[in-house]
């Protein structure tokens, strides 16, 4: 990358520092210093360790465990960078938290997507920076800027090195239809939905149909988000029983949340492309993982949100 102009700067809570040092090298600038204290009775006092006044400030936090921390400490950082005197402010959260609860479905429940995006306008966030939301409606959920990202184009750009002569795309949930086809449509190949059914709260969904054509194929399964695992490794037997040769999955959020890395080792899942918008612990890496870094697609936004320049030309 050329060197930025001055007066951009990027720092980074503790969720996901190699992700923000990655990008600060793609940019070609140092990682911001800040530093955290933890008192005695939990709350915490986050110092920015420079100077950042008129300053064009990212801070890099992503939604990992534990999740309540780490929302805090980006809220507090905020706070402190507006207070120093940033000129402006962009949080930059790979994967938003409370992505899912994204509407009153129920009686008496938190619309926590909207909550989340209320509290970092509140905190002096100006603009936010995220990638691939649950549902691309929860960008209307915020009164400043928020431009999505999107790992599809850099996980279809990993996958066209591989022999793909028999392979189909197959939507892991009808919600999931969209984004499926834009792999089709990336790699040329034939896309299949699966009808999965959830019953309230139970985060084992099953899948109940399949539309379109496995039987022989080369399933390659795409998602939003891995986290029980239960919808890929549920598919995964559902594929199978079903005629389809092998079947491997591409998921820009590797959340693995429960026993879902222990799961993915046990399943027949052959093959699972994740990208880095959260950590994997080393424990629930595995030779099936494979993971994409997308710090060149982050460093690129920033810079183009610092220059002035259009985000969304990035995506065609
Ligand atoms: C659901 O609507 C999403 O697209 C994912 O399928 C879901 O979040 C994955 O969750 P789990 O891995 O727990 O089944």
């Amino acid at each position: 990358m050329t060197p930025p102009s001055t007066g951009l700067k990027v720092f980074s809570g503790t969720s996901h520092p190699s992700l923000a040092q990655e990008v600060c090298d793609q940019i070609g600038i140092p990682l911001g210093r800040a530093s955290t204290k933890r008192f005695s009775n939990e709350n915490l006092k986050i110092r920015i360790e420079e100077n950042v006044r008129e300053q064009d400030v990212f801070v890099v936090q992503t939604a990992c465990p534990p999740l309540s921390e780490h929302i805090v400490e980006l809220l507090i950082m905020l706070d402190a960078l507006k207070h120093a005197s940033a000129k402006r402010v962009t949080a930059v959260i790979p994967y938003f938290p409370y992505a899912r609860s994204d509407k009153k479905d129920e009686p008496r429940i938190s619309i926590s997507a909207r909550l989340m995006a209320d509290l970092l306008a509140t905190s002096g966030a100006d603009r936010v920076l995220t990638m691939d939301l649950h549902s691309p409606q929860i960008q209307g959920f915020f009164s400043i800027p928020a431009d999505q990202l999107t790992g599809v184009p850099a996980l279809c750009d990993r996958l066209k090195h591989e022999d793909l002569t028999n392979t189909v795309i197959v939507a892991a949930d009808v919600g999931e239809a969209k984004d499926a086809g834009r792999f089709a449509k990336r790699l040329e190949l034939p896309l299949a939905l699966i009808d999965k059914r959830r019953y309230g709260d139970d985060e084992n969904a099953k899948p109940a149909h399949i539309i379109g054509d496995i039987a022989g194929k080369d399933c390659l399964l795409v998602d939003d988000e891995i986290a029980t695992g239960g919808t890929l490794f549920n598919a995964t037997d559902f594929l199978l029983e079903r005629g389809a040769r092998s079947v491997s999955a591409a998921v820009v959020h590797p959340v693995l949340s429960g026993k879902a890395a222990e799961k993915l080792k046990a399943s027949r899942l052959k093959r699972l492309l994740v990208t880095n918008t959260l950590p994997i612990p080393a424990a629930s890496l595995s030779s099936k993982i494979e993971v994409l870094s997308l710090a060149p697609q982050l460093a690129t936004a920033i810079r183009h949100i610092h220059d002035g320049s259009s985000v969304s030309e990035l995506f065609s």
